[in-house]
Order: structure tokens, then sequence, then C-alpha cells
């Protein structure tokens, strides 16, 4: 099979660190764009990619990518995709859409006639007139963009952040792909100890505990791909082995949750079961101001509360007092925090060495990041 085009969609803000952990993984990016990230791959590749992938949303299969301002043009560039490659006859096909800043506006109109397209070629190509549409998921997306149609099938399923360890939601958790990029962006390593000093369901702790583990992130999901009769199973098999065979199952690492809501603790002590990664996690039920920081070189990455509750302002800002005072105590200390809450340099007492627009949800956050100093060469930090 010739090179297919592949795209891993990302929220905004987090294109860069989806184009490094693609390059990372061996693979050769083809462009950046606003949310997507374009590939170049085979079999082995899409699935090395939903396999491994820790800050991207999805893996797409691009379909085909034309000019399109009528209705028939749309139409026949549809039907003139080799769509019968990948879906089989009884294949489930749903179209979604979205439409920006083109003349095929009506979003529904499209995937109607994206729809019949797709129909009108499957049909002529299994003999049928009515397709069935009873097993295995291949959700379409027509995108228009400046009168251009491209045509994706979505290989990941649910998305890729569902790793499979959440099954209950605390208060204003954070997405697992969100959660893995603050650990990306962040200078810890495995020898470095992190701290989440506002932990809440655990995510920060387990996204870290996965990538100082090597654990692949789907490893313990499931992908649109696995149910399409014509993929081939051995080479998904094959990537599992050597997803499994990758993991540092005796990794020893040095990551502790703390906060004080016992429940939320008790939430997170589930999850961090659940992604298998007990041995790696400690959690301690505190304030942050109580939490024992006994290590140097180490690494917090936090998500505190915003202040963005009804009556929870003047008490958010006065944690952001007291967390500047926390840090002034922790000069080798490394510190990362994502709040929308525009004043924390001010109310930290510290401006940061960078900061980085990012998403949390709808959410316009800015990622805080304060530098420590490197830890000296060769020694492990606990
Ligand atoms: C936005 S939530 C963190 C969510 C977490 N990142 C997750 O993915 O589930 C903020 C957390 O800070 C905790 N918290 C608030 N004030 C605290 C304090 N003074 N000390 C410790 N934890 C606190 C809350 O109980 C809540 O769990």
């Amino acid at each position: 099979m010739a090179a297919m085009r592949l795209i891993a969609t990302a929220a905004f803000g987090l294109e860069a660190v989806v184009k490094r952990e693609i390059e990372e993984l061996g693979l050769e990016t083809l462009s950046v764009e606003n949310g997507k990230v374009t590939f170049e791959g085979g079999y082995p590749e899409l699935v090395k990619a939903n396999l491994w992938l820790r800050t991207a949303d999805r893996v797409l299969l691009e379909m085909g990518s034309f000019p399109a301002t009528t209705f028939d043009e749309l139409f026949e560039g549809v039907r003139a995709l080799p769509w019968e490659e990948w879906i089989h006859e009884n294949g489930i096909f749903p179209v979604e859409g979205k439409s920006v800043k083109s003349t095929l506006f009506s979003v529904s109109d499209c995937q109607r006639i994206c729809k019949k397209a797709v129909a009108a070629r499957l049909g002529k190509v299994y003999g049928q007139e009515w397709l069935e549409e009873t097993e295995s998921l291949y959700r379409i997306q027509v995108s228009l963009l400046k009168d251009i149609a491209t045509l994706t099938i979505d290989t990941s399923g649910v998305g890729l952040h569902k790793r499979g360890y959440r099954d209950y939601n605390a208060i204003a958790p954070l997405k697992e792909t969100l959660a893995a990029a603050m650990v990306k962006l962040s200078y810890w390593d495995k020898d470095r100890p992190l701290v989440d000093p506002f932990c809440g369901s655990g995510t920060i702790l387990i996204e870290a505990a996965l990538v100082g583990m090597n654990m692949a992130p789907g490893l313990t999901r499931e992908f649109a791909f696995e149910t399409w009769s014509n993929f081939p199973k051995d080479i998904y098999q094959q990537m599992r082995d050597e997803a499994v065979d990758a993991t540092d199952w005796d990794a020893k690492l040095n990551i502790v949750g703390s906060d004080r809501d016992l429940n939320a603790l008790k939430l997170a002590e589930r999850h961090i079961e659940r992604a298998g990664v007990e041995d790696q996690v400690k959690l301690v039920h505190a304030d942050f101001k109580k939490m024992p920081f006994n290590d140097d070189y180490g690494v917090i990455i936090c998500n505190p509360p915003y202040g963005e509750r009804m009556g929870e302002l003047e008490e958010v800002e006065t944690m952001y007092r007291d967390m500047g005072d926390l840090f002034r105590t922790l000069p080798t200390w490394s510190k990362y925090v994502i709040t929308s809450h525009r004043g924390f340099e001010r109310l930290a007492r510290q401006q940061a060495d960078r900061k980085r627009k990012l998403y949390n949800g709808r959410i316009q956050c800015n990622y805080y990041q304060y530098y420590g100093p490197r830890p000296p060469k060769g020694e492990k930090h606990e």
C-alpha cells in the first residue's frame, strides 16, 4: 500500500508538542496547521501513532482533498475516492462535517452529499443498491476550508484522551492529553521527583508515571481500526507486543500527589490503580502549605483552582500568594502552573521564565513555567 497521509488532531496550542511527539516516534511530519499535524506512514505508523501519542486527540486517515464550490463538485470529488479500500460492505459510515470560510457553508447539506457519494461508490463496487451498515464504525469527516474539501476517516474511535483508567470524574479534571502535554513541556525526567500538590483525581500524576515508565498510553484501550475487517491484525498485535516490551515495569519513580479533599484522593487512588502505576505514585492528604518537600531538584506540575466559581476568587488569590511563598523556599525546584487567572505572576510575586497559552477545554489559560537549575549530572534525586 502506498504511504498514507495521516492527521493527528490536537487542541489549540498543543500542535508543536504533538509534532515533537510524532517525530520522537520516528515518523515524518508533513505540515502543522491550526489543530492538526499531518504526517506520512503505512499501517504500522497508523497503529504506532494511536498507541503512543500522548497529546493528540485523534488520528485521522486522509482520503483525499480537492477544491469544491458546488455540490456537484463535492459529490464527484467524494465519489472518486477509493472508499472500498477501507470500508467493507456492511461498514457503518456516518458523515460529520465542518465548513470554514467556504462557499459551501451548509454543513448538513455537505454531510448529506458526501454520504450519498460514498454510498454510490460502495454500492457500485459491492454490487448492492442498499448498504445495510451493520458492523464496524468508519466515522467520515468532510472538512471545508477556503473551498478545499478534505475527507478523512477516524481511525481512533473515542478520543485518544480516553486511556481507559478514568471511570469517574472529579471536579474540573484535566483532560489526559493536556496533562500529558504539561509533563512533556516541563523539564521533568524519570530521575527527578515530581509533585502535584493539587492532584485532584490524579491525572498529572498518572500521565507522568506513564511517561516515566515509557508505557504507551493506548495500551489499555480499543481503537476503531481494530474492528475493520481489512486492517492487518498481525501488525496491530506486533506493535502492541513491542509496546509491552518497551515498558519499564520496574521503574523507580518518585511521583507524589497531594490534595486537601479526601474524596478527590480516593478517586486518584482508584485511577492510579486502574492505570497500573500504583507502585510509582504516592498520595498524601494535605493542604499544599503543609506538604513536606524533602528533595532537591524536583518538579512541581499543578492545576490549582482558578477562582472562576462564585465566591472562590478571594481564597484563590490568597492561595496564589502562598504558592509564591512556597516556591521561594524551593530554589532548586522547577515549577509549572496552569491557570486562567491572569494575575498569577503578580500574586505569586514571581515572573515566569516562560508563559504558554493553553486551553483547558474552552477556558483560555496560561502555563506558567519557572525553571530551576539543572540537577548535577548523573545523580538521581530522591
Ligand atoms: C482543578 S482541581 C485539580 C484537578 C486535577 N488536575 C485532576 O485532573 O483531577 C484543584 C484541586 O485543588 C484542590 N485544592 C484546593 N485548595 C487546596 C489546598 N489549599 N491544598 C491542597 N489542595 C487544594 C482541590 O481539592 C481540587 O482537587
